[in-house]
């Protein structure tokens, strides 16, 4: 092959496999294909908030544990089978994970309005939005055109899912694994102004951890997650000892007066790098708002499927 050929040849695959990898989301998507699609997942959000508040934080964080295990791929929504294992059970997941049934029922209510042609991924990143605006929180344009995963993978959820005991550095490599920046990383965490999390997730720092921990919340804490491992290990309390219901700035005032419930919480305000940011949040509720919807969208843009890739599903729990 000649020079100039070879050299075309090249520059052809490189071309190829830049349209791969960039293939884009586009927030009008559906819009011929699905026009109601918006309306669709809004109403049966709603109906799930109104019948339980938390609901609204379960179905924000489904989107985020897709989105850090190979994507965007709604894979986090695949059940176990006796010949599959997926994502349920994994640590960051299992006896944690909730709102499945309500994603069931938005699926049902799409499929009605158009059937297979929205993706259980769009779907999470859909609901995920609707949810922190019911919540009182910030909108923004959810890209979509993802498509659903015939996979799942138990190992990758283990391992990219970042746990409550981790250090500054370590939520930094992990958020940076899916394309997000520190700074993206503290916006993402003002997730916790609104949800849940067990004892076991907080025991440690409750008992153990003195130097970053408000003594009269860790007393309060205490009441409810007895020390010893294994009693009471699913008992809950809030992540934001403040407002709970309301998706707010309120998660960076409590880390600065050292309230943040999970170990991982507080190391975002414990003298490091990040202390910077939190204040910053914590002052400005608007830079909050902004910064945390541009990281939703970068978030909900890690590694998609799209094109041919994947398949729609029929139903979030199984590959068609
Ligand atoms: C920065 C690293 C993060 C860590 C270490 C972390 C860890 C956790 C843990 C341990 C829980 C409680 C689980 C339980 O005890 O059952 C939790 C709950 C929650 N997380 Fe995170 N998380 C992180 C980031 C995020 C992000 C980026 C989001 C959303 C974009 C998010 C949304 C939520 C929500 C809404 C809840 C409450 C869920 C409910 O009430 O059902 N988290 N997280
Ligand atoms: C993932 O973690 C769970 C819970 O700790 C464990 O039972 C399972 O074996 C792990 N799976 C893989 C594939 O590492
Ligand atoms: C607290 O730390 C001690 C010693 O490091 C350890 O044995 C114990 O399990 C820890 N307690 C909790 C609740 O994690």
């Amino acid at each position: 092959m000649g020079f100039t050929s070879s050299i075309l040849v090249k520059s052809l695959i490189v071309m190829l496999f830049v349209g791969v990898v960039s293939a884009q989301l586009s927030t009008n998507f559906y819009s011929k294909s699905c026009p109601h699609v918006f309306q669709a997942v809004k109403s049966a959000v709603q109906s799930a908030i109104s019948k339980e508040t938390r609901m609204g934080a379960s179905l924000l964080r489904l989107h985020f544990h897709d989105c850090f295990v190979n994507g965007c791929d709604g894979s986090v929504l695949l059940d176990d089978t006796s010949s599959f294992i997926g994502e349920k059970r994994a640590a960051p997941n299992f006896q944690s994970a909730r709102g499945f049934e309500v994603v069931d029922n938005i699926k049902s209510a799409v499929e009605k309005a158009c059937p297979g042609v929205v993706s259980c991924a769009d779907i999470l990143a859909i609901t995920a939005r609707d949810s922190v605006v019911i919540l009182g929180g910030p909108s923004w344009n959810v890209k979509l055109g993802r498509r659903d995963s015939r996979t799942a993978s138990q190992a990758a959820a283990n391992s990219s899912i970042p746990p409550p005991t981790s250090s500054l550095s370590a939520l930094i490599s992990s958020f940076s694994a899916a394309g997000l920046s520190a700074k993206d990383m503290v916006a993402l965490s003002g997730s916790h102004t609104i949800g849940q999390a067990r004892c076991t997730s907080f025991r440690a720092r409750i008992y153990n951890e003195t130097s970053n921990l408000d003594a009269s919340f860790a007393t309060t804490r205490r009441n409810n997650c007895p020390r010893a491992v294994g009693s009471g290990d699913n008992n809950l309390a809030p992540l934001d000892v403040q407002s709970p219901t309301a998706f707010n700035n309120d998660y960076y005032k409590n880390l600065m007066s050292q309230k943040g419930l999970l170990h991982s919480d507080q190391q975002l305000f414990n003298g490091g790098s990040a202390d910077s940011t939190v204040r910053q949040y914590s002052a400005n509720p608007r830079l909050f708002s902004s910064d945390f919807s541009a990281a939703m969208i970068k978030m909900g843009d890690n590694k998609p499927l799209t094109g041919s890739s994947g398949e729609i599903r029929k139903n979030c729990r199984r590959p068609n």
